[in-house]
């Protein structure tokens, strides 16, 4: 009898397929190109002091330490607990301590709500694009996916309400900046897809890890705080995942849930199965350096991510030759760029590698229909003005050949 591990494999490991773009990503981690394709915070602007101190006051306190060492209970540290719902409070969600739990990145969160809520052939609405990192958390329990179109206002309320009349489980959605295509849901389409949903029996994972880095125009109530406002303060509908990931740092995989309790004892039953609990020095020095800087340090970060959003788009308005669109994100970390049709992304890529010493995403990947092949996804986070000038200008340089 031969042995092969590929016959052992449960049948949802076939919706996990590797992408076929991390090849040529991992060509990318030389000092000569300017990579466009991470979609991660700039390591300058982490917290770096502010966490050293924290680390610092924990070891030298005899019973911090000990307890910072220590399993914790698998809700998560109660202060930052806490901490979480006076954010969420001021935000217009009242929670009880009952309704957040601490997950290991706001990743886990999705991981567990996929595990929760889809069965095999059960249907997931998504817009087209969304987070490939949510497709590949819900894909392993086997969803069908509905695909929901995007204007500049979000997803497209005729789509939305043909997708909900097919009842799927829920909605998953980035209402601010979303990764990938930067686009922020309109105040009275938040209003709408509530309500919608709401009335079709639908719930919604609301995805808010990029809500705090706003550069312009005045912060929009979240899904959670419209669903809360419909039903006493408390929430109702929605999901809620947040992550300290952009606002602080990600390496200490911090993020959170909100949600009626029901759900959220159901998400506690599955993070003691997952990981027991988040590491609970990481929440410590997570909750002390949010006490202290919270504010201020994302105030910091949304100066700094705004100087290259803007350099990034006088760029392509500069250099981009005809037939090229791209959004105007009022914040997050991407601007997502639209060739003209039959162009494909994984190509210029390559070429972009080879040639130009210039790296980005291509946008295939983020749909879950598999269309979106003349897309791109630029993240303007971590580079640095003048690079982000330059590598453009690299990538225009390109489809001026193609595109003429
Ligand atoms: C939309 C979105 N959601 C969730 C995550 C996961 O973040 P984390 O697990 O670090 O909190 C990311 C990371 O890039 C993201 O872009």
């Amino acid at each position: 009898m031969t042995f092969e591990w590929g016959d052992l494999f449960a049948g949802r490991i076939s919706g996990m397929a590797a992408s076929e773009i991390r090849e040529l990503l991992k060509l990318i981690d030389r000092p000569e190109i300017i990579s466009f394709a991470g979609g991660i915070p700039d390591p300058d602007l982490f917290p770096s002091a502010a966490m050293a101190r924290a680390y610092e006051k924990i070891f030298q306190s005899n019973a911090g330490a000990g307890g910072a060492l220590q399993y914790t209970i698998s809700e998560g540290y109660t202060p930052l607990r806490e901490w979480i719902l006076g954010y969420m409070e001021g935000k217009g969600v009242r929670l009880g301590l009952d309704e957040v739990l601490v997950t290991s990145g706001s990743q886990q969160a999705l991981d567990f709500i996929g595990k929760l809520l889809i069965g095999p052939g059960d249907l997931v609405a998504v817009t087209k694009p969304t987070y490939l990192g949510a497709l590949q958390a819900f894909s392993p329990y086997e969803p069908r996916y509905v695909s929901i179109a995007m204007d500049d206002e979000g997803p497209v309320l005729a789509d939305l309400e043909a997708a909900l009349a097919a009842r799927p489980k829920f909605l998953y959605l980035v209402p601010d900046f979303q990764n990938p295509n930067g686009v922020t849901v309109s105040a009275d389409r938040r209003e709408a897809i509530v309500a919608l949903c709401a009335a079709a029996g639908v719930a919604i994972v609301e995805d808010a890890a990029y809500a705090e880095l706003r550069y312009d125009g005045e912060a929009l109530p979240s899904l959670a705080a419209i669903d809360a406002a419909r039903n006493g303060g408390r929430p109702a509908t929605v999901i809620h995942c947040g992550s300290f990931s952009k606002t602080v740092v990600p390496a200490l995989r911090v993020g959170w849930v909100s949600a009626p309790r029901d759900v959220v004892n159901r998400l506690v039953l599955m993070k003691q199965a997952a990981d027991l609990h988040t590491s609970t020095i990481n929440q410590m020095v997570l909750h002390d350096v949010v006490s202290q800087i919270f504010e201020p340090h994302v105030k910091r970060l949304r100066v700094a991510y705004k100087e290259r959003r803007d350099a990034m788009l006088a760029a392509l308005d500069a250099h981009m030759p005809k037939g090229v669109t791209w959004t105007r994100p009022q914040g997050g970390m991407f601007v997502w760029i639209e060739l003209a049709p039959g162009r494909c992304g994984v190509a210029l890529l390559e070429r972009a590698i080879k040639e130009a010493n210039v790296a980005f995403v291509p946008g295939a990947a983020f749909f879950a229909d598999r269309s979106g092949a003349n897309t791109l996804r630029l993240s303007f986070s971590a580079t640095k003005p003048d690079r982000i000038r330059e590598g453009v200008r690299r990538i225009a340089g390109l489809l001026e050949t193609v595109e003429a």
